[in-house]
């Protein structure tokens, strides 16, 4: 039966570049997609980017540039990326786009019409200096319980509380650095808590229904408590302009909640396939639809997909999910993707390295299953398996044999054998193999294909083509030989192609072959088919361009080059300016001096204690003795150079360097402290 599917992965936010944590979720979602096509199915893949917000809007402010001109900038950016790890959407869209918009407005005048939306006050900060209200992630403070300093307004970093932005100490605007003020507003509310939300709800996240995950289930019981306990709050989808979104009809300066339209744009960007494929939108989204709806997220937005979501669509008279595929979070070499380890490794730079994207497709399959734990990339074990795996194993088989058929036999193919049949037993194999990938139980999927490879790779030490090469009389017994491994070959590689595409593409280009589809997981190449010449499939990874990988996304905090002489560029070196890439290289942040003192038996030296937003403060010996008094320095603001290499000196570590002016000629002899104007905050980059 040809099961009709829609398949979509979380928008990524247009603020930012997509990382390899990102790719965790597009790729298991590719990979998902690809069986399901290979199998027959009609299966369409869409994604958007999430264009709306406060953060975006304050980022194009940022660069000087329209929020519209971001956003599409962003999105090619997140477009090529995806591409060059070989996503395949059937649709990109934007949630910036006349689809979206309209079905949003669909959304709230059905939920208005049912009872569901809600006028309410809120009391929100404010800043009075940008003249915003503030989202909680742009207001920081001391945190309530545990009295670490700048923390964002909705929980701590240091004890984990979470708490509202109101609770915070000594709160102040990330934005402005302004005290922020409290000021009331009208809100639109989602009323989650209507018993018809709840009910709803409670039957539709139940272990029993199968939309849910274990875990997840069990998560959502959690927050929907028991029977009597009417745990769900009603949703705040409003905010007050100024704001990058869509104006709310009717209701001037108030606008859509970022999060109010982001799953919308799911059906925005289908509805957009459609028109283009000629597609019947009410066949996957009206209420009785018999198409399959699945969303691909990571765990951290289980809460807006399994409750909000499916509460709305109901409600406005549209299907609900069939699947709600969440998946846990990227760990690299056992820890949280971190900048300055270099960790926070881009899409962008992987590819510009020159590193292979299946690579990264296989080693996550490797990881995956169906769960929602989390998945740690370990970059030595990365290069290990890959090699292993791939090379080792599953193009060895072709470049083992395929070199004897082209020479000996002009490329032709006997009929393979029912031996064969036996020693691969991927008759039997294929079927467990598909309900892995079914099951999203990639890891499983691997293991069993590499056993396949590893009965296949058996099977040439046994027959030793290179052997029978050598002995006039067993031509016949070396055709065969090959015969048998490439028929192995083209099977796995059928098992693989979900996983490896371009690979696979290569494959049957050297095959000679039509796109593989699942059921040439078990069939074999005729007999008198010709293959083509062979060229090298897959090179091996070198643990090397995986530490160039990683210097380089530690590059902005990598330590300067040490002089302008031995380490500078061709143009510093010959027309005296630099490029702007030179000048970026100095990773300068404001920073608060949180501690000075005088430095026993040091003639210039003060000790200074920097925060720049880091969990530990740095320490800098500064020759400003002659010209600042220690105890008037502490608490201001000034500028240090943050990538400097630490310098070991009499009187301890020096970890960067202040900028002061002073008067070259000597004549006044002054030496002038930088600081930055009103409203910096410590961290922030200069440049
Ligand atoms: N814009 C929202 C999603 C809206 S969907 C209607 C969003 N964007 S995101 O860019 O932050 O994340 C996009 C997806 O990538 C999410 O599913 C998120 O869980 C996933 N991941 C982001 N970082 C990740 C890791 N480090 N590891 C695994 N997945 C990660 O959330
Ligand atoms: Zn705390």
């Amino acid at each position: 039966m040809t099961r009709k599917i829609l398949v979509t992965s979380a928008l990524p936010y247009a603020n930012g570049a997509i990382h390899l944590g990102h790719l965790v979720e597009y790729i298991q979602t590719d990979i998902w997609v690809r069986f399901q096509k290979m199998r027959g199915h009609e299966c369409w893949y869409v994604c958007a980017d999430d264009t709306h917000g406060t953060a975006v809007m304050l980022r194009a402010e940022a660069e000087g540039i329209a929020p519209e001109q971001l956003i599409e900038r962003v999105k090619n950016e997140h477009m090529r990326d995806f591409a060059g790890f070989l996503v395949g959407f059937d649709h990109y869209h934007s949630t910036h786009a006349p689809e979206v918009h309209e079905l949003a407005h669909l959304f709230y005048q059905r939920l208005t019409a049912a009872g569901l939306i809600e006028k309410r006050q809120v009391r929100q900060y404010y800043d009075p200096v940008k003249t915003l209200f503030l989202p909680d992630r742009f207001i920081k403070g001391k945190c309530p319980k545990c009295g670490a300093p700048d923390q964002y307004g909705d929980n701590c970093e240091q004890c984990g509380a979470a708490y509202a932005p109101t609770e915070l100490k000594n709160p102040y605007s990330a934005v402005s650095g302004a005290k922020p003020e409290l000021r009331d507003s009208e809100h639109y509310f989602f009323r989650l808590s209507d018993p018809r939300c709840e009910h709803f709800l409670r039957a539709y996240t139940s272990h029993a229904n199968g939309v849910l995950q274990t875990e997840a289930a069990n998560k959502l019981h959690e927050w929907l408590g028991e029977a009597d306990e009417h745990l769900l709050t009603d949703w705040d989808i409003s905010r007050d302009a100024p704001y990058f979104g869509f104006e709310i009809p009717d209701a001037p300066g108030k606008f859509f909640y970022v999060w109010l339209d982001a799953p919308i744009g799911y059906m925005g960007s289908f509805q957009h396939l459609c028109a283009r494929e000629g597609l019947s939108f009410d066949e996957y989204f009206a209420p009785d639809s018999k198409a399959e709806l699945y969303h691909f997220i990571g765990k951290d937005i289980l809460y807006f997909h399994a409750l909000f979501w499916p509460a709305e669509l109901t409600h406005v008279g549209f299907r609900t999910p069939t699947k709600i595929c969440a998946h846990g979070f990227l760990t690299i070499n056992g820890a949280k993707m971190s900048k300055s380890r270099g960790t926070f490794i881009t899409a962008a730079s992987y590819l510009e390295q020159g590193l292979n994207p299946e690579w990264l497709r296989y080693y996550f399959a490797g990881k995956l299953s169906g769960g929602m734990e989390d998945i740690d990339l370990n970059l030595a074990d990365f290069v290990a398996r890959v090699n292993a795996d791939l090379i080792g194993k599953y193009v060895n088989i072709a470049s083992r044999t395929a070199g004897f058929l082209a020479r000996r036999f002009d490329g032709k193919l006997l009929a393979a054998d029912a031996k064969l049949l036996a020693l691969s037993s991927v008759k039997t194999a294929a079927p467990r193999i598909a309900a892995h990938y079914e099951a999203r139980e990639f890891s499983k999927a691997m293991r069993e294909i590499m056993a396949l490879a590893d009965a296949a790779n058996q099977y040439v030490d046994n027959v030793k083509p290179w052997e029978l090469a050598k002995q006039a009389d067993k031509d016949a017994e070396l055709h065969l030989a090959c015969t048998n491994s490439l028929n192995l070959f083209y099977r796995l590689t059928a098992l693989l192609k979900p996983v490896l595409p371009a690979l696979a593409e290569k494959a049957e280009a050297f095959l000679n072959i039509a796109p593989l589809v699942w059921t040439d997981t078990t069939a074999l190449l005729p007999a008198g088919h010709t293959i083509r010449a062979y060229h090298h499939l897959m090179t091996r990874v070198d643990l090397k361009q995986v530490e160039a990988l990683v210097a380089a996304n530690r590059a902005n905090l990598a330590p300067a080059p040490k002089t302008a002489k031995s380490a500078g560029t061709a143009a510093a070196e010959t027309s005296g300016t630099i490029g702007i890439d030179d000048f970026l290289k100095v990773d300068l942040r404001i920073a608060r001096i949180v501690e000075a003192a005088q430095v026993e038996g040091a003639e210039k030296l003060v000790r200074l204690v920097l925060d720049i937003g880091e969990e530990k403060p740095r320490q800098v010996f500064a020759g400003i003795k002659s010209a600042y008094d220690p105890a008037q320095l502490q608490g201001r603001l000034t500028v240090m150079v943050a990538n400097l290499a630490p310098r070991k000196m009499k009187f301890g570590l020096s970890e960067g360097m202040v900028l002061a002016a002073s008067d070259e000629t000597g004549k006044t002899g002054g030496i002038y402290l930088l600081s930055p104007d009103a409203g910096a905050t410590p961290g922030m980059r200069v440049k």
